[in-house]
C-alpha cells in the first residue's frame, strides 16, 4: 500500500483524541465522560447529560438551574425562519428539512461564525441545542399542514418539544409525563456516540473552520442515510413488511442471502459484537410507553420479538455478531407516542445534537488540531495525452 495505510471504511484508525464518549463494543459498554449510559438514562435528563457531554463533569443544582435557564432562552427560532420554511415542498421529508434549515441557521446567526472567541462558541452550542427541537417540531407540523407551535418555556425541554409536535391550536394539550420522560431517555440514549460517521462528518467539516451551523448540517445529512440514523426508519419499515410473525423466516433467508441486498434493518453494529447496551434500555422503554398508552398488542412488536428471536438463535447472526442496535426498538416506541415513521431521523439528530458540539468543540480547542485530509490509493489511468474531441 505504499507511503499510506490503507483502511476503507476506518475500521482500524482513530481519528482523534477525545475525552467525551468511551464504547467497549465486546463488553457492550457505553460511557459518556464515565458514567455509564444505564444510569444515566435512569437517573438523569437529557439537558443533564447535554451539561455533560459539553463540559465534562456532572452539573450542580445551580449549574443544571442556569443551564436550563440558558437552553430555554434560545428555544425560539426567528420569525423569518417560519416563511423560510415555506420554501419546501408540503411533502419534503422532515430531514430534507432539517438539512435544510440548520444549515440555513448560519444565515441567521452570522456572529457564531467567529469560533476563535469561545463565548461565541458556547452561544452557537446554546442554540443549536435549543432550536433545533422547534426546526424538528415545524419539520413535522409542516408535512402535516398545521400551523407552528411556538415554544412554551415553562415546560421542561422534552414536554416542551412534544407540545411543539403534538399541541394543535384551540385544543388543550396536556404533555404525558410518561411519555415525556420515556422520550427524555431516548434522546439521552442518542446522545453521543464517538467517532461514528455523522460525528466524524462534524468534525471533518469543522476541520476547516467552517460555520458551525453548517457543520451540524453536515452531520446531519450524513445521519440520514439508512446505514446510520435512517436505521430507525428502515427498521419500523421492515416490521411492517413483514407484517406477522409467520414470514420471519422468510425475511432471514433473505438477510442470510449473499445475493439479496436485504439486511435486517436494525441488526449489527460496527462496534458492539456482543450487544448493543442502548438497545436494552430501548426496549425497557418501549414496554413502559406502550403499556402507559394501554396497546396490549402490538403486532409489530410481535413481530420484533420474534423476529430477534430467532434471529439470536441462528447461526449465520451469531458467527457476525449481529445483535439488535438502538434502532432496532426504538421505531416501535416512536411511532406509539404519534411520530410518523419519517420523523424518526429527525429525532435522532435532535438528540445527537449536543454530541456533534461536544465533539466539534472539543476538536476546534485541541492545539495539535489541523485539517482532516485523508489520502487515497490512485487506481486510474495512468498519465496520457489529450486527444481533441474530433479525434475520439
Ligand atoms: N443483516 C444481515 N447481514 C448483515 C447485517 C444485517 N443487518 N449487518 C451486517 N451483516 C453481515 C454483512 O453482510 C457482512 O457479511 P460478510 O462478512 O459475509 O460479507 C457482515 O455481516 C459484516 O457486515 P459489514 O457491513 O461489513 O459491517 P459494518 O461494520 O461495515 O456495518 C452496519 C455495520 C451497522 C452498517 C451493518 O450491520 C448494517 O447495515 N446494519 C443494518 C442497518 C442498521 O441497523 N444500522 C444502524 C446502526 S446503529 C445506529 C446508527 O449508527 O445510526
Amino acid at each position: 500500500t505504499g507511503m499510506f495505510t490503507y483502511d476503507p471504511g476506518f475500521t482500524s484508525t482513530a481519528s482523534c483524541e477525545s475525552q467525551i464518549t468511551y464504547i467497549d463494543g465486546d463488553e457492550g459498554v457505553l460511557l459518556y465522560r464515565g458514567y455509564p449510559i444505564e444510569q444515566l438514562a435512569e437517573h438523569g435528563d437529557f439537558l443533564e447529560t447535554c451539561y455533560l457531554l459539553l463540559e465534562g463533569e456532572l452539573p450542580t443544582a445551580a449549574q443544571k438551574a442556569d443551564f436550563d435557564y440558558r437552553v430555554t432562552r434560545h428555544t425560539m427560532v426567528h420569525e423569518q425562519m417560519a416563511r423560510f420554511f415555506q420554501g419546501f415542498r408540503r411533502d419534503a421529508h422532515p430531514m430534507a428539512v432539517m438539512v435544510g434549515s440548520i444549515g440555513a441557521m448560519s444565515a441567521f446567526y452570522h456572529d457564531s461564525t467567529d469560533i476563535s472567541d469561545p463565548h461565541q462558541r458556547m452561544v452557537a452550542s446554546m442554540r443549536m441545542i435549543a432550536k433545533i427541537p422547534t426546526l424538528a417540531a415545524m419539520a413535522y407540523k409542516y408535512t402535516v399542514g398545521q400551523p407552528f407551535v411556538y415554544p412554551l418555556n415553562s415546560l421542561d425541554y422534552t414536554s416542551n418539544f412534544l407540545r411543539m409536535c403534538f399541541a394543535v391550536p384551540a385544543e388543550e394539550y396536556k404533555v404525558n409525563p410518561v411519555l415525556s420522560r420515556a422520550l427524555d431517555r431516548i434522546f439521552i440514549l442518542h446522545a453521543d456516540h464517538e467517532q461514528n460517521a455523522s460525528t466524524s462528518t462534524v468534525r471533518l467539516a469543522g476541520s476547516s473552520g467552517a460555520n458551525p451551523f453548517a457543520c451540524i448540517a453536515a452531520g446531519t445529512a450524513c445521519l440520514w442515510g439508512p446505514a446510520h440514523g435512517g436505521a430507525n426508519e428502515a427498521a419500523l419499515k421492515m416490521l411492517e413488511e413483514i407484517g406477522s410473525v409467520e414470514n420471519i423466516p422468510k425475511y432471514i433467508a433473505k438477510a442470510k442471502d449473499k445475493n439479496d441486498p436485504f439486511r435486517l434493518m436494525g441488526f449489527g453494529h460496527r462496534v458492539y459484537k456482543n450487544y448493543d447496551p442502548r438497545a436494552k434500555i430501548m426496549q425497557k422503554t418501549t414496554h413502559e410507553v406502550l403499556n402507559e398508552l394501554g396497546i396490549k398488542d402490538d403486532p409489530l412488536l410481535d413481530v420484533a420479538i420474534e423476529l430477534e428471536r430467532i434471529a439470536l438463535s441462528d447461526s449465520y447472526f451469531i458467527e457476525k455478531k449481529l445483535y439488535p442496535n438502538i434502532d432496532f426498538y426504538s421505531g416501535i416506541t416512536l411511532k406509539a407516542m404519534g411520530f410518523p415513521t419519517s420523523m424518526f431521523t429527525a429525532l435522532f439528530a435532535l438528540a445527537r445534537t449536543v454530541g456533534w458540539i461536544a465533539q466539534w468543540k472539543e476538536m476546534i480547542e485541541d492545539p495539535s488540531q489541523r485539517i482532516g485530509r485523508p489520502r487515497q490509493l490512485y487506481t486510474g489511468s495512468p498519465q496520457r495525452e489529450y486527444t481533441p474531441i474530433g479525434r475520439r
